[in-house]
């Protein structure tokens, strides 16, 4: 958690405007050393500080921070009843380990977790997720369901599709899905989903969607990335990368989503994730029990497993459990 003084701080510097020293600290009643020592903590959160001599301190990048009462009053009404509320942090470790903990304690199906920054933000096959501070957006939404383990199978995929989904309708036409869910624009990633599951074969089950998507990555924080990426500022940026409009139009998505996945079997939502399949019939190079082998992607099969062609012309299904791969340059 940020300190009341660290709060203090970052509200003085949202403007991205040069304030010395001397002004931070007296405003805040502190010594400059100390004023100093937050900046340091912001840096290491991500949040790029310049400093220059005889000017003092600004934000490298204008912050508009996320606000809870703004991203409600973009979501439709009839929706808000499935959503019981969203918890804001500025910092936390990550918003789906937090909300894992809260199902254990029995929360609401619905509830939201957004966060400024994560220190701990966990991507697929115990990845870490490079989620630097007011940069990007890092959601995950807790969900219930009663079906079982075996009826939420290809819960990912629709995921994905409600996030492609949303981005169509705020202006980005040509991003695409990477089996399963990862969130891909012409060959790099611009978002991931991460979905932990626990509950029972046939009985109640919990579900945590977690959703990290690149808005505006800051330099120093695009190093830490170990893999080709983009944000949507990149992408296009003529178009509003406004974090509260973007969180609230995924919100709106995924609720959508979740409530026609509730409704529909897999099936009915199979044709469209094939639309958004950015690996179709490319060649792509698979590690598959530590092994790499080089195949066709062919899409998916009727329940959503991976269809990959091999070099004999004998085409194999895959869980997500199974394999990873990337495309061959
Ligand atoms: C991937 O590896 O592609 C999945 C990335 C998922 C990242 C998001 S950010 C919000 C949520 N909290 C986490 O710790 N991870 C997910």
């Amino acid at each position: 958690m940020l300190s009341d003084r660290q709060k203090q701080l970052l509200t003085l510097l949202v403007d991205g405007r040069f304030h010395s020293g001397r002004e931070l600290a007296d405003t805040l009643g502190v010594s400059r050393t100390s004023i100093w020592k937050h900046l340091q903590c912001f840096n290491e959160m991500g949040l790029e500080i310049v400093a220059v001599s005889g000017k003092g301190y600004r934000l490298l990048n204008r912050l508009s921070l996320l606000e809870v009462s703004a991203i409600e009053a973009k979501i439709p009404s009839a929706l808000r009843g499935r959503l019981p509320a969203i918890h804001l942090f500025e910092q936390i470790d990550s918003t789906n380990t937090y909300l894992m903990n809260l199902a254990q304690q029995g929360a609401l199906s619905g509830m939201v977790c957004l966060a400024e920054y994560q220190s701990a933000g966990r991507g697929r096959r115990g990845r870490n997720w490079v989620s630097p501070f007011g940069a990007n957006i890092y959601l995950s939404i807790l969900w219930r369901f009663n079906q079982g383990l075996g009826g939420i199978s290809g819960l990912s995929l629709v995921m994905g599709i409600a996030v492609i989904r949303t981005l169509r309708r705020l202006g980005y036409p040509d991003i695409g899905l990477k089996w399963p869910n990862d969130i891909y624009w012409q060959q790099r990633k611009l978002g991931g989903i991460l979905v932990e599951v626990t509950g029972e074969s046939n009985g109640p089950v919990v579900a945590v969607i977690g959703l990290g998507l690149n808005v505006c990555v800051p330099p120093a924080a695009a190093n830490a990335i170990d893999q080709a990426w983009v944000d949507l500022q990149h992408i296009n940026n003529h178009l509003t990368c406004e974090r509260n409009d973007v969180a609230a139009a995924l919100l709106t998505e995924m609720l959508n989503i979740l409530n026609e996945f509730e409704n529909l079997p897999l099936a009915a939502f199979l044709d469209e994730w094939r639309a958004y399949d950015c690996l179709f019939e490319r060649q792509v190079k698979v590690v598959l029990y530590g092994q790499e082998i080089v195949g066709v992607a062919k899409g998916i099969n009727d329940n959503g497993l991976l269809l990959l062609q091999h070099n004999d012309g004998i085409t194999h299904a895959y869980t997500s459990g199974e394999i990873s791969f990337n495309l061959v340059d």
